[in-house]
């Protein structure tokens, strides 16, 4: 049975820089507040008329491939999480196999928050390790900026999101030393309403959609900041030691540890518990906000450009997010 390995990376984020001073601009918030309790110093947001959740996609996805020295012919799959689809529905998957100019492969979506990237290389890594597949394009893209509320009443959570999309090759490998070596994926929807989107939505008393949706603010990001950080807190730690004991592993074994971007303090709290160096914790949250899906697969391909990741290398993917879901998985490059 074959294993899987990553065999190319790509990222691509919208031109358009929004600095907390720009949002200083438009709410009441501070570019201290933000910084002190989150990190971020900018994100991107997508310029309408250019960018698409599905085109971004498609420009992480073509670096993806030439980087596995492939074509896009030779995909034979598409796996891509997201939470903010361009549509509701179809989802992404078909719309960024329409943009690559693939022709009847299948398409799936993951629609896992935060940690949905993990979610989908879990996914294909099945797929990849079952023999049904050996090139499948695992994606993450979001454009989140037209989900926030941009006014003081919704700052609390406008000023952590941006956009992007990041993209990989998970390629069947008969190697037992370069491979994904396991994925753990976990939910507990007690806490679903912590961190989420309310409408539109089916069980609604009439249509799914509704304008006093727009006045109760229901299509907005809802979030129960303290009890994310708290969960968050505990969960990552637990969710990679649990991948290190699955392989046999300590914290000091691990090379790189590359966490969903969420929040700075999460990430440095996790960093500082699992006693790893600054120099082993991918940290890009300071660019690019919180990117859900697609913040691991922007920081991974970032860390892999700078020379980060060489062969041989244990990368340890984490994430927690909206659900409440987190997942991680183990890498040896
Ligand atoms: N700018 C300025 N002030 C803000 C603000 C902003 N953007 N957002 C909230 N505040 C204010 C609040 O209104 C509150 O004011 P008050 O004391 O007068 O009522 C004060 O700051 C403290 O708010 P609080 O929500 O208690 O702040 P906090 O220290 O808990 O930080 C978060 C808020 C969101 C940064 C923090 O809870 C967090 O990081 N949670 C995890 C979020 C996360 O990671 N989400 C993604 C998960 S994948």
């Amino acid at each position: 049975m074959p294993y899987s390995k990553i065999a190319g990376l790509g990222y691509y984020v919208p031109e358009t820089v929004v600095t907390n001073q720009d949002l200083e601009k438009i709410m009441d918030t501070s570019d201290a507040w933000i910084q002190e309790r989150t990190g971020i110093r900018e994100r991107r947001f997508f310029t309408y008329g250019t960018d698409s959740i599905a085109s971004m996609a498609a420009h992480a996805s073509r670096q993806a491939i030439e980087r596995a020295g492939l074509q896009p012919g030779d995909i034979d799959f598409i796996i891509l999480a997201t939470i903010t689809s361009d549509y509701y529905f179809p989802g992404d998957g078909v719309l960024l196999q329409r943009e690559l100019g693939l022709e009847t492969i299948g398409a799936l979506d993951v629609k896992n928050q935060c940690s949905g990237f993990i979610y989908a290389l879990s996914v294909g890594d099945q797929f990849v390790r079952s023999g049904m597949y050996k090139n499948i394009l695992v994606v993450g893209a979001e454009i989140q900026s037209t989900f926030l509320d941009k006014s003081t009443e919704g700052r609390n959570v406008a000023v952590i999101f941006g956009d992007g999309a990041g993209a990989v090759v998970l390629q069947a490998t008969d190697s037992e030393d370069h491979r994904i070596l396991s994925t753990h994926l976990h939910a507990d929807g007690r806490y679903a309403e912590d961190l989420y989107v309310k409408g539109p939505g089916g069980s609604r008393p009439d249509r799914w959609f509704a304008p006093d949706m727009l006045e109760n603010g229901d299509m907005e990001v809802k979030m129960n900041g303290s009890a994310v950080f708290k969960h968050a807190i505990q969960r990552f730690p637990e969710v990679i030691q649990e991948a290190l004991d699955a392989n046999g592993y300590t914290t000091s074994d691990i090379s790189l540890l590359v966490p969903h971007q969420a929040n700075l303090r999460i990430s440095e709290y996790v960093r500082q518990k699992m006693g790893l160096s600054e120099d082993k914790v991918v940290n890009n949250i300071q660019h690019y906000g919180n990117t859900t899906a697609a913040s691991i697969p922007i920081a991974l391909t970032e860390a892999w450009e700078a020379g980060r990741v060489q062969p041989g290398d244990l990368i340890c993917l984490a994430a927690f997010g909206s659900g409440f879901t987190w997942a991680s998985a183990l890498i040896r490059w």
